[in-house]
């Protein structure tokens, strides 16, 4: 493999080309990335009809002390169900309460996990007949150990209308399994409504689980695509994510029920949350968003201006000033700045559907009327032809085999050079089925294969990430996935916790964080494998120390080793150590290997074993012109 490093040789990588896809699935945002430990705070999950069921809150006594129902009394406009519980019990007789009081409890998302010496805080919304008497404790998953409590003890006169209390509690044991629980001994009727649980210190004080943050600034994106795929369009309409629904106050929010992905979400985690997570990445925020078009209905080009209008107060709330109408409730929430959003996608998927392209010009040229400066996304693969409506990008999506992966490293050779012609931005990509697993060695390299193709490409591809980014291994809707985690929540990245981990896939992209904004360089490999060895080399500098950096990235796909030379020609001489001759010396001074292998290729990592197949680097350890190894 010879390396040309020469001067202007080299071609600029965008500065986006590697970033995240957040979406909404396998209880990746709810009960995982959204630090909320309490599932359905608003009691809104069983439906706007009284009685509802209020799973998976339960009842803590039997029906001899107490009552629990749901009514339509909230003080909250959008979301009026709220639980009214009436215990018959009192500590004071005649029916004694059973000790520790009757009431209700919440196990959060398959267990809350309550860390000793951490501090939670509980938010809740409280009316009653009477005075009210409640203990607002943390317990283990049946109620037998107590982590912390606290009493609240509040005059009729203060709860006679909905108050909203707040009550800090120290959990003073650890346990995985914890719950929740809101109780009493005193006889009389009060109505919960809001009641939202999480650790004080999330991340960057946002309310992001801190160490899935962490794991995501590991692969240094360059944007954020959001709220999801298939989670923006819905089964149905009704079921699609609407972001005004996620805005402003959060006891507010209605909260829905996402019908792709089965499963309700209180949407704490709203448009605003998904701004203002790019931004704590320094990512750019990319907002898909519902053009009208579900997996079963399709609104008509002719009615689709209020989704239009939609569109464009989305845009305003996040880089409107704080005079406009929908900037200046993003103020309100606490944040004046504009977001730096540059980026919309208009639907997921949809380029085959009926309406989407006459819905997808009313889009384009209102936006484009009213913010100029802002790209809009396709989803109409203009790879092998060119599209036929204007586009700054186009998406294009892949999961596919090992096999059929790594060919495509190819994909984007034959694209159109137009220099105005739109970019490809591969938004969502894996290997699926048996040769992923839930995770192999395999699918990374085949990845790793495509992305070395997408470097190459990167003067027509702008942008590339993979998906599903996160799983909740409790709710295994999709396989595979980038990071898998329990509903734990830690203070900082345990790999061997065995409560998260990275798949290799997860690794994998870890090697090419460095490569947006890189300049990538001529590569000219000969093996008598070419078609399952592939190269690529970029450079980069580095802004704060100014040191100059060379990357060489190789993947052997085959079955067999590969033995290799490795040569950098062209290095200018302040670059790194040089012999008195034309060719760079590589030295084992500040350089070194990483490698991502395994014994098999269909070798995961597991939360046993969650260091499985994970990159090891070492020191070069060879001096010389060329570089020898076996791959
Ligand atoms: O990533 C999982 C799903 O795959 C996305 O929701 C959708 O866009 C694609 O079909």
């Amino acid at each position: 493999l010879v390396v040309n490093a020469s001067e202007g040789l080299g071609r600029p990588i965008p500065n986006t080309l590697f970033g995240l896809f957040f979406e909404e699935i396998n209880h990746a945002g709810t009960g995982g990335l959204w630090a909320e430990l309490v599932n359905n705070r608003g009691f809104e999950a069983g439906g706007q009809n009284a009685p509802s069921n209020i799973n998976p809150w339960s009842v803590i006594g039997d029906e001899s002390s107490l009552l629990v129902s749901t009514d339509r009394s909230s003080c909250f406009e959008r979301n009026k169900i709220a639980l009214r519980m009436e215990a018959l019990c009192d500590s004071e007789g005649p029916k004694e309460c059973p000790s520790g009081g009757v009431g209700i409890y919440n196990p959060g998302f398959w267990g809350m996990n309550i860390e000793k010496g951490k501090t939670y805080k509980v938010v809740m919304y409280v009316r009653s007949l009477g005075s009210i008497d409640i203990s607002v404790s943390l317990a283990s998953s049946n109620g037998s150990q107590l982590l912390t409590t606290t009493n609240i003890i509040v005059d009729a006169s203060k709860v006679s209308k909905w108050k909203k209390m707040e009550v800090l509690l120290e959990a003073k044991e650890t346990n995985s399994n914890s719950r929740l629980q809101l109780t009493t001994t005193r006889k009389g009727v009060i109505w919960f409504d809001q009641v939202s649980l999480m650790p004080l210190d999330t991340y960057k004080g946002h309310g992001f689980r801190k160490d899935l943050v962490e794991m995501l600034a590991k692969l240094q994106p360059r944007f954020v695509r959001f709220p999801g795929g298939c989670f923006v369009e819905g089964e149905w309409l009704r079921n699609a994510f609407r972001w005004k629904e996620t805005v402003g106050p959060w006891e507010e929010r209605p909260g829905h029920f996402g019908d792709v992905w089965k499963y309700w979400t209180d949407d704490g985690l709203g448009y605003f949350e998904f701004l203002q997570l790019a931004e704590d990445l320094g990512a750019f925020p990319i907002w898909v968003f519902n053009n009208g078009i579900s997996h079963n209905d399709e609104v008509d080009p002719s009615k689709i201006q209020p989704f239009v209008q939609e569109a464009l107060d989305g845009i305003e709330f996040a880089i409107g000033d704080t005079n406009s109408k929908w900037g200046s409730v993003r103020a309100s929430m606490g944040h004046p700045e504009p977001f730096d959003l540059r980026y919309v996608a208009v639907g997921n998927e949809d380029c085959w559907k009926k309406n989407y392209r006459g819905n997808y010009l009313k889009f384009y040229d209102a936006i484009k009327n009213a913010y100029p400066d802002i790209k809009i996304i396709s989803n109409c693969d203009g790879s092998s032809q060119k599209l036929d409506h204007p586009a700054d990008m186009y998406d294009f999506h892949v999961y596919t085999s090992a096999d059929k992966m790594f060919s495509m490293a190819h994909q984007f050779d034959g694209t159109s050079r137009d220099p105005d012609g739109p970019k490809a931005f591969v938004s969502e990509y894996a290997v699926t089925g048996k040769d992923a697993g839930s995770g192999s060695l395999l699918a990374a390299l085949a990845e790793a294969g495509f992305l070395i193709g997408l470097e190459r490409n990167s003067d027509v591809v702008e942008m590339a990430s993979y998906a599903p980014l996160l799983v909740n291994t409790n709710d295994r809707r999709w396989m595979p996935d980038a990071i898998v985690f329990d509903s734990s929540q830690l203070d900082a990245i345990v790999f061997d916790s065995s409560q998260l981990y990275g798949t290799p896939s997860f690794w994998m992209q870890q090697f090419f964080a460095a490569s947006s904004g890189a300049t990538v360089l001529d590569t000219n490999l000969k093996t008598n494998s070419p078609n399952s060895v592939i190269a690529s080399a970029v450079t980069w500098q580095n802004s704060e120390d100014n040191t100059n950096h060379l990357r060489i990235k190789i993947v052997n796909f085959g079955s067999s080793p590969v033995k290799l030379k490795i040569s950098v020609d062209g290095l200018a001489s302040n670059s790194i150590n040089l012999s008195g001759s034309s060719k760079t010396v590589l030295t084992s001074t500040g350089s070194s290997k990483t490698v991502l292998t395994s014994s098999n290729v269909m070798d995961e990592n597991s939360f046993n074993e969650p260091k499985k197949v994970v990159p090891i680097q070492s020191g070069l350890g060879i001096t010389g012109e060329n570089l020898d190894f076996v791959l």
